[in-house]
């Protein structure tokens, strides 16, 4: 069995009408059981990545495998794919079907055959996981942006698919819901969810991911792990992103650190510089 769930090899794409392909060749792997984060600037083509991802866009060229197994366009075959693979969609507008937020969940739930109790229960648990009971009988156009993305997130999340695959999901959520939603991201990734986000967020990325994916005009440039990734990124002289603060801070303090794997988070940087205390007095 491979270590990887999801390939992409000499992936090409292009939106009709448009003047540029949207990919060019994209090849990449994504790592079983395992979070990762996919960067790159506006347009680079984290998003048509996804809908290929989902069957929901046909490469021109390349294959697209799950699991070894390659994505077909029949009817039959793409629905047996949409049950193993999950896409959260960056506008949740172009996600949103039903005219109530439980109507909404439900609609995947009914869409993979269960019952009508079954339904009833995933979308109470559901609804209480992301705390929208009391937006459960909502309009979904009387929603907030920040509201509808969490409404959509749930949708997705309560399918339980084998890859989830998140794109910007953290955007328009306040810092309550994000830390919420990094906790339930928490929890399946550690049921055996393999996880794909997008983002702009490299703090986010620099302390959550196991992994990373780095893509610029249509191709990638980068992948591995976290740490790795980013210490090639920083001798990349195309890269305009910046890096992570932790990183940053690390980078300038490391030369004057015993030889110790780089802090990915507070609580760690915190307890390296009360082990060696020695670098924040002043010489004798
Ligand atoms: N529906 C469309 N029709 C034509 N071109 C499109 C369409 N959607 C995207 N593109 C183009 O395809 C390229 C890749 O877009 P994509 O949305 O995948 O980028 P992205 O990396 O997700 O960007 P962002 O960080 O802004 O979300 C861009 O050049 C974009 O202009
Ligand atoms: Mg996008």
């Amino acid at each position: 069995m491979s270590e990887y769930l999801l390939e992409f090899d000499g992936v090409d794409y292009s939106y009709p009408m448009a003047t540029a392909p949207a990919l060019q060749g994209l090849s990449l792997r994504l790592p079983k059981y395992k979070k990762t984060a996919l960067i790159g600037q506006n347009g680079c083509g984290k998003s048509t990545l996804f809908l290929i991802a989902d069957g929901l866009a046909k490469p021109d060229r390349g294959t697209v495998t799950l699991d070894n197994v390659p994505l077909k366009f029949d009817r039959a075959a793409l629905q047996r794919w949409r049950q193993r693979v999950g896409l959260v969609f960056q506008d949740p507008e172009q996600q949103l079907v039903a005219p109530t937020v439980a109507a909404d969940i439900s609609y995947g739930l009914f869409n993979q055959g269960l019952s009508e109790a079954e339904v009833a229960a995933k979308v109470m648990q559901t609804l209480a996981d992301f705390n929208l009971e009391s937006l459960a009988m909502s309009p979904l156009q009387h929603l907030s942006l920040g509201q509808k993305k969490r409404v959509s997130i749930a949708g997705v999340m309560a399918l339980q698919p084998e890859l989830l695959l998140l794109d910007e999901p953290t955007a328009y959520l306040d810092p309550v819901q994000t830390r919420n939603l990094l906790l339930e991201l928490e929890a399946i990734a550690k049921r055996g969810t393999t996880l794909l986000i997008a983002t702009h967020d490299l703090d986010f990325v620099y302390q959550w991911a196991d992994w990373v994916l780095v893509m610029e005009r249509g191709q990638l440039v980068a992948e591995g792990e976290t740490l790795a990734v980013f210490d090639r990124l920083q001798s990349l002289p195309d890269f305009k992103l910046g890096m992570p603060i932790l990183w940053q801070m690390w980078s300038r303090l490391s030369a004057r650190m015993p030889a110790v794997p780089a802090p990915r988070s507070i609580d760690e940087f915190t307890k390296y510089l009360e082990n060696y205390r020695s670098l924040t007095d002043p010489p004798a």
